[in-house]
């Protein structure tokens, strides 16, 4: 078994970090989304895995290299445009060759792995295997329908009328009759090659679709509070570690990572918290499910469930919640502007003035 992860895109979405155009590497707790989806890859013992990659191909390699670090090998496939998932099999073909392969979609994340899902299609081997997971949106994905059976009896690619809130989860096993599929398919009303259409192929040419619902999914969509949400649940699943210096007048509560290099000084950190290295966090408090990346530095401010980008700094600030802190920021109080209260007040007046 091999794996294919599809690491393209053109890389001009607008997001609200633009450090990196590469989606793939939007990081959840300290750690690139494409990395989760390698390491899936490398627990189900599957060693030989092919990168699709487009224009960001430099900062894919950047961040992979060799999949040394991974226990992986990795070989580099160049797409020349985002034509379609469908189509990146195509251009992997002589990778692929004969095997069956998972097919990694690199900004998908799937809380726990796929081990079992790749077990189930070793043991069963049908044609394809799709994971579905139900979603408030499904006329933003690929759409199944079951029967009662359970069977995929039909797929559609965005459907404007979704006749199901099952949508396709952007990982796929497939046997090599998928090569017939994408090179008998046309392309969909975007211009691309659909692996939806070509499963649908595979269904209508008598093949074997198995599928399962999972639950535990998560795609970047740009949207900050999704990103919170799946850090949160990645920051629950971290067992406690500390490797930075924490002083004696310090706290840690619970589940707290401090990276090595860290510094913790008269601060009390409630977990689930992860503190990067080289980070400083100074006579402050830092709640649960926030994750500070590399080498930033918090003094006097107070934050919780947020994500802060390597080499930031909050000074001074209470009380920051629900945030996401791009790389190389920096929080300061705002000066304090003079207040007065000028008060013209009659006899036997009672006033209440705040502050
Ligand atoms: C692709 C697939 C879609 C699937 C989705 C999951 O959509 O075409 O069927 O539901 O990935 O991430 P795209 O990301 O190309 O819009």
């Amino acid at each position: 078994m091999k794996g294919l992860v599809l690491s393209g895109g053109a890389g001009t979405r607008l997001r609200p970090l633009t450090h990196t155009s590469a989606k793939q590497l939007v990081p959840v707790a300290n750690k690139p989304v494409l990395f989760y989806g390698l390491e899936a890859l490398a627990a189900c013992g599957i060693r030989e895995v092919g990168i699709v990659v487009g224009d960001t191909e430099p900062e894919i390699r950047a961040a992979v290299g060799s999949g040394e670090q991974f226990g992986l090998e990795v070989t580099y496939i160049r797409q020349d445009a985002p034509r379609g998932l469908a189509h990146a099999v195509l251009v992997s073909r002589e990778f692929l060759g004969e095997d069956d392969f998972v097919m990694y979609l690199g900004d998908n994340f799937i809380v726990g792995g796929i081990s079992d899902i790749v077990e189930d299609f070793t043991a069963t081997s049908p044609h394809a295997s799709i994971l579905l997971t139900r979603v408030p949106n499904p006329h933003e994905f690929g759409v199944a329908v079951l029967d009662d059976a359970g069977q995929v009896t039909a797929l559609e690619e965005k459907p404007a009328h979704p006749k199901s809130d099952l949508a396709l989860v952007g990982v796929y096993l497939f046997g090599p009759r998928i090569h017939d599929a994408v090179t008998a398919i046309k392309p969909s009303r975007r211009g691309e090659l659909e692996i939806t259409d070509a499963i649908q192929w595979l269904l209508d040419n008598g093949s074997q679709v198995r599928s399962h619902v999972i639950s535990g999914y998560w795609k970047d969509t740009g949207n900050v509070t999704d990103m919170l949400e799946v850090n949160r649940s990645v920051l629950e699943g971290m067992e406690r570690r500390i490797d930075g210096d924490v002083d004696a007048a310090s706290e840690l509560v619970g589940r707290v990572v401090i990276e090595p290099g860290a510094i913790v000084k008269g601060s009390r950190i409630v977990g689930p918290a992860l503190i990067g290295a080289g980070t400083t966090v100074v006579d402050s408090y830092v709640g649960p499910f926030t994750s500070i990346e590399a080498e930033c530095h918090l003094e006097d401010t107070e934050i919780e469930f947020s994500i802060v980008l390597s080499r930031s700094s909050i000074i001074g600030v209470r009380r920051v919640e629900a945030s996401l802190i791009g790389r190389d920021v920096e929080v300061r109080p705002a000066p304090r502007t003079p207040r007065a209260h000028r008060l013209v007040l009659g006899d036997h007046s009672r006033v209440q003035i705040s502050g």
